[in-house]
């Protein structure tokens, strides 16, 4: 007999569930997640990154014939900046990325560098032809970290790295299982989720269906050790998957019986928009032997 638990798939007296699955198979169709919108801090931040890389006229056209410089004009767009960076600042403060709030604290002295060049009389051109060029490496220092780009072409702040999010999502499977907790199991993946196992082609879609023929599996073992393990990941803003194997070790409850799973899987993960991520699509088969 193929071991019963098979974790987030469910392979478990599938016959059981038939009619139970055909039915939340049904409720789950249509319910793809809508893209996430931006939240008010979001959008503030991106009104931010706009203006900062806004066209400068009057200070370009200073720099070129300082002869002729708009100085009211020029100071108008250094304020600009300056609340631009001042408020990204703030939002990434909130967020508690301090490695974007010291690359907008570098963009900040530059600022102030330039404001106090423009505000001498008569203001100091060389020193903003000279700091100008500065800005660029901080801009992509933090994109790097810190932002973004969606499969819609649009950018957003990058709350943390989303491996992190991966090996904690695991972290949670892990305890769950171990706790042979089939609730806690079920709130890490959509519900629309659809479990595949390769072993038995046994298929279960839903979320309902997925706690149900845990919780069967749970009744009857007992997991006594878990890993699993990507060995691949990648990510895309609200997409990541990850490809692994994983080795349980459960005990059958009655007979006391220990089964050795090893298995090789692939998982695919969608962020919701209440920021959680959870998985859409896990298949896995056994390991060759
Ligand atoms: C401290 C971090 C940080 C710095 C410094 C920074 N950016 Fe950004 N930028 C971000 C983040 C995060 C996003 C994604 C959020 C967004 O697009 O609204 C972003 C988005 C953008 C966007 C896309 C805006 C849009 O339409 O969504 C542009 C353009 C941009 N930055 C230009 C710049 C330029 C030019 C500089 C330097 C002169 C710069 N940024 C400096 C963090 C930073």
């Amino acid at each position: 007999m193929y071991p019963p638990f098979r974790l987030a798939l469910g392979a478990v007296t599938a016959a059981v569930l038939t009619s139970t699955i055909a039915i939340r198979a049904q409720q789950a169709r249509g319910e793809a997640p809508p893209a996430q919108p931006m939240s008010p801090a979001e959008l503030e931040l991106q009104r931010a990154m706009r203006t900062i890389n806004s066209d400068k006229p009057a200070l370009r056209a200073a720099l070129t014939d300082p002869a002729n410089a708009d100085v009211p004009k020029v100071k108008a767009e250094i304020a600009a900046l300056k609340a631009a960076y001042t408020s990204a600042e703030s939002f990434f403060k909130d967020q508690k990325a301090d490695d974007a709030v010291g690359w907008a604290g570098d963009a900040l002295k530059l600022v102030a560098t330039i404001e106090a060049a423009a505000s001498s009389a008569p203001p100091n051109w060389d020193e903003i032809r000279a700091a100008s060029p500065k800005f660029s490496p901080i801009c992509s220092r933090c994109h790097t970290a810190r932002r973004e780009q969606l499969s819609d072409g649009s950018y957003r702040f990058k709350a943390r790295d989303s491996r992190a999010e991966y090996d904690s999502y695991l972290a949670a499977v892990r305890a769950a299982a171990m706790r042979g907790d089939a609730e806690a199991l079920g709130a890490l993946v959509t519900a629309d989720h659809v479990a595949v196992t390769g072993a038995t082609g046994a298929t279960v879609r839903g979320r309902a269906a997925q706690i149900a023929s845990d919780t069967i599996a749970f009744g009857q073992m007992q997991i006594e050790s878990f890993e699993m393990h990507a060995t691949s990941f990648r990510s895309d803003g609200a997409l990541m998957y990850a490809a692994g194997t994983g080795t349980h070790v459960s005990s059958d409850r009655s007979t006391g019986r220990k089964e050795t799973d090893s298995f090789q899987y692939v998982d695919v993960l969608i962020r919701e928009r209440n920021g959680h991520w959870r998985s859409q699509y896990f298949m896995n088969a056994p390991m060759p032997r």
